[in-house]
């Protein structure tokens, strides 16, 4: 149930009977429990403008609100806060309803651009973080109900896939056996077969120029080449259990059939400029160190396009043959720029209308202990697929040594569930706006704010249920200890946190409800014995414990993670 908006307008009736219509009422989460449930800070605001007395209007609000069977407390205090408690009937009425969404009713079309990685290498550490975080967005912006359409921006285009393709025909001329396992030994290798040798650099040249040119039979070679490539990609993607199908994949290739296209539209509104051959895009908010405005460069000198190309062609692909009305980039922050420019430079041009939001989801790097960018002992990038199977070996140990009597694959599936959901969180629980430090024995341990101990959780609440027998989960709940009441209220605040997610795109608002909710259930597990409570009682907090299960549960599989019965 969106709970603040159930509670909105009876605030807001309440301040227009006190002559403060249309002021904002405010109206935050507590942050001490054993003040209330939630504050409204809006009326000190309001006096401040009618020159009136802060705590006689508030009084005046409180006086009405104490009528309503919502609250079961309402005291002003300090300045003019009125703090508000949710009443136990109340609490216990919509205690189903926590679970319950309701869709947008003007589902909006959004398109999520993330992962996105390029497809002449290996994906690495640094593509982990777009895939999982827009994968998050991705379910949650579904779950709400919204028409979610995944888009895989890999880089399939440009002149090393000259040099690969080259490369590959070489390859499978020596041996018709060849397959590609290695692919960052195989750029490596073609590579220096590039630099020493003319002939193959000549080749590779021409490669690029009949492959941009069309040429059927160079371009069957790189699209060998690219699905060889693709199906690296996916088989992380599978390891990670991320949404991204192969029909997500629109490369940056998908474009080229429009980058003549753009540069002219940019040419003839004037937006993009000649300089020094070049074809250049000035806009005046965003300057350079000297001053000057910053050069967004949309065609090389001799003609080439680049990645900035691509993008414009892509933004009225998205805006106007996909009907996006909200456009996410999930991408690193040191791109920040590019995008902005993009975007800017779009609305100049008529490609972004007004109705259309476009929205840079930048995220950090992450880090190694050592406080430098993330990279294996020897200095090398790490490979995401190592990184994962390194993480559910960690895992597995770990759940072998708790528990030495599971079965082999009892332990296989839970070190799989506990290593990938480690990784996973540890991310999407950081403000994805910062680097973070990626730290092995912190995202594996069962306590803190980690994924472990979330799954864990949502396991105890399944091992009371293993032993509760019969229950009635429609029968009438009450609720009369302070850590029940508070329980029900946090459980009744889901929709709220997944609205929050959903406009701000940070999926640590989610994580850090689910945290506070387990740690939540745990205490009231300590103080509030289930299975030893008789009648109405013992009923009321099964109910609980099974609401509690259930948002533990949805919320960690919006997050991409997944949950087990028993661990
Ligand atoms: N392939 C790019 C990279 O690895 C990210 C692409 C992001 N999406 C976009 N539309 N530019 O840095």
């Amino acid at each position: 149930m969106k709970l603040h908006q159930n509670l909105s307008p009876i605030i807001e009736q309440a301040f227009e009977q006190t002559g403060l219509s249309g002021s904002p009422i405010i109206l935050q989460a507590a942050k001490n429990p054993d003040f209330g449930d939630f504050q409204i800070n809006g009326v000190m605001g309001a006096a401040k403008k009618l020159k009136q007395n802060p705590r006689d209007l508030s009084t005046q609000v409180a006086d009405i609100l104490k009528q309503n069977p919502t609250f079961s407390s309402v005291e002003v205090a300090g300045a003019g806060f009125i703090n508000l408690r949710l009443s136990p009937e109340f609490l216990a009425q919509n205690l189903s309803g926590s679970l319950k969404i309701t869709p947008n009713p003007t589902p909006e079309k959004i398109i999520i651009d993330y992962s996105s990685p390029n497809l002449a290498k290996e994906m690495h550490v640094g593509h982990l973080r777009s895939s999982i975080i827009g994968d998050s967005l991705a379910r949650v912006l579904g779950f709400l109900g919204n028409d979610v359409v995944r888009q895989n921006h890999v880089g399939d285009w440009g002149t090393q896939f000259g040099m690969l393709v080259a490369y590959m025909v070489e390859q499978q001329q020596e041996n018709s056996q060849f397959e590609l396992a290695d692919l960052e030994q195989f750029y490596r290798n073609a590579k220096i077969r590039f630099d020493e040798d003319e002939n193959f650099a000549n080749l590779s040249r021409d490669y690029v120029v009949k492959l941009q040119g069309g040429d059927e039979t160079v371009l069957a070679l790189w699209r060998q080449f690219v699905d060889i490539s693709l199906q690296h990609a996916e088989d992380v993607y599978t390891k990670l259990g991320l949404l991204l199908e192969r029909g997500d994949v629109a490369g940056e290739s998908r474009y080229n059939d429009d980058l003549h296209n753009v540069i002219n539209e940019l040419s003839e509104k004037g937006l993009a400029v000649d300089d020094d051959g070049a074809k250049v895009v000035f806009l005046d908010e965003f300057k350079n160190k000297e001053g000057e405005p910053a050069a967004f460069i949309v065609q090389k000198q001799g003609g080439g396009f680049l990645y900035a190309t691509t993008d414009f062609a892509c933004m009225r692909y998205r805006v106007g043959k996909l009907g996006g009305t909200r456009l996410l980039y999930v991408v690193d922050t040191r791109q920040d720029l590019h995008f902005k420019q993009l975007f800017t430079a779009s609305r100049k041009a008529g490609w972004l209308p007004e109705n259309v939001s476009a929205e840079f989801i930048g995220f950090g790097t992450m880090m190694g202990k050592d406080g430098k960018p993330f990279k294996t002992r020897s200095g090398d990038t790490v490979k995401l697929v190592d990184l994962i199977d390194e993480s559910i070996e960690r895992a597995a140990a770990l759940v072998q040594s708790k528990n030495p009597d599971l079965s082999a694959d009892d332990v296989a599936n839970i070190a799989r569930v506990v290593g990938i959901g480690a990784v996973k969180y540890a991310d999407l629980s950081k403000n994805r706006t910062s680097d973070y430090v990626f730290d092995w024995e912190n995202m594996l341990s069962f306590e803190g704010n980690t994924a472990p101990y979330l799954q864990y959780a949502y396991t105890r609440v399944q091992s009371v249920f293993k032993k509760a027998g019969d229950w009635d989960i429609q029968a009438a709940c009450v609720l009369k200890e302070p850590l029940e009441q508070q329980l029900a209220v946090e459980l009744l605040k889901f929709e709220d946190v997944l609205h929050s997610v959903a406009e701000s795109c940070y999926p640590h608002y989610l994580a850090t409800y689910l945290y506070g909710l387990a740690t939540l259930f745990s205490r009231f597990y300590e103080a509030c014995p289930i299975l030893k409570a008789e009648g109405e009682t013992r009923n009321s907090r099964l109910q609980l414990a099974h609401y509690t299960g259930e948002v533990l549960r949805n919320g960690l599989n919006l997050l991409g993670i997944e949950t087990l019965d028993v661990m």
